[in-house]
């Protein structure tokens, strides 16, 4: 049986078409139901339907063979697996927003708003800037509105989120779009298996 952890929402559903293409067909999970886990023991395979942000768990602990992933929570998470493909798609950008009046003050910390704490404190750190870190779990564009933070560190697709807030990139920190990922002894033990995938989602790469 191969596990295969997806995230819920339009993303997975792309991946569970890939691989639907590619012979793990599940039907059942084209139903519009609130089930979480869907098996085909026909061609053996189970995907769970998992919160993006916990993919990499699921893979890591090898509850899952592999899952599909946003580069950004590898970033985040650093998870010990491995990262097989750029599937080219879910492409967007993390990035440092700010006010369009923003002037950073060099005398004091930047006081920066964010859920990818590591992210932006590599980031920081990089640059030899000191910075106070506001962790919050959603709407961040709220924060530098609202002198929570003097920025932000958050994902951009389309930028519309920003636009409507009165914000605008400030820095581009690096390009963002879904990994393949896979779980470190089921590369051995099912090997051949997840590199036919791995190959077969290549081709049908975007
Ligand atoms: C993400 C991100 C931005 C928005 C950017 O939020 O945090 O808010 O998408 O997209 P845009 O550039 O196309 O406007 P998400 O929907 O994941 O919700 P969140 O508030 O929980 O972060």
């Amino acid at each position: 049986m191969l596990n295969v952890a997806l995230p819920k929402g339009r993303l997975g559903m792309k991946v569970y078409d890939m691989l639907a293409a590619i012979g793990y067909e599940c039907p059942e999970i084209l139903e519009d139901n609130r089930k979480l886990i869907f098996e085909n023991t026909e061609n053996g395979v189970r995907y769970f339907l998992v919160k993006p942000s916990d993919v990499a768990i699921y893979v890591e602990k090898g509850a899952a063979d592999i899952g599909v992933v946003g580069k950004d929570i590898l970033l985040e998470q650093e998870p010990d697996l491995y990262e097989l493909l750029d599937l080219g798609f879910g492409k967007c950008r993390m990035c440092v927003a700010a006010p369009d009046d923003y002037r950073e003050d060099p005398d004091r910390p930047v006081k920066v708003a964010t859920k990818f704490v590591h992210i932006a404190r590599h980031y920081y750190e990089s640059k030899n800037r000191e910075i106070e870190i506001i962790k919050l779990s959603g709407s961040i564009e709220i924060a530098p509105l609202v002198g929570l933070s003097d920025v932000i560190v958050d994902i951009v697709e389309t930028g519309t989120t920003l636009k409507e807030n009165n914000l605008r990139v400030w820095e581009e920190i690096v390009p963002i779009s879904a990994r393949l990922i896979a779980n470190k002894a089921s590369s051995k033990f099912k090997a051949e298996e997840i590199y036919k995938i791995a190959s077969k989602l290549k081709e049908g790469r975007s």
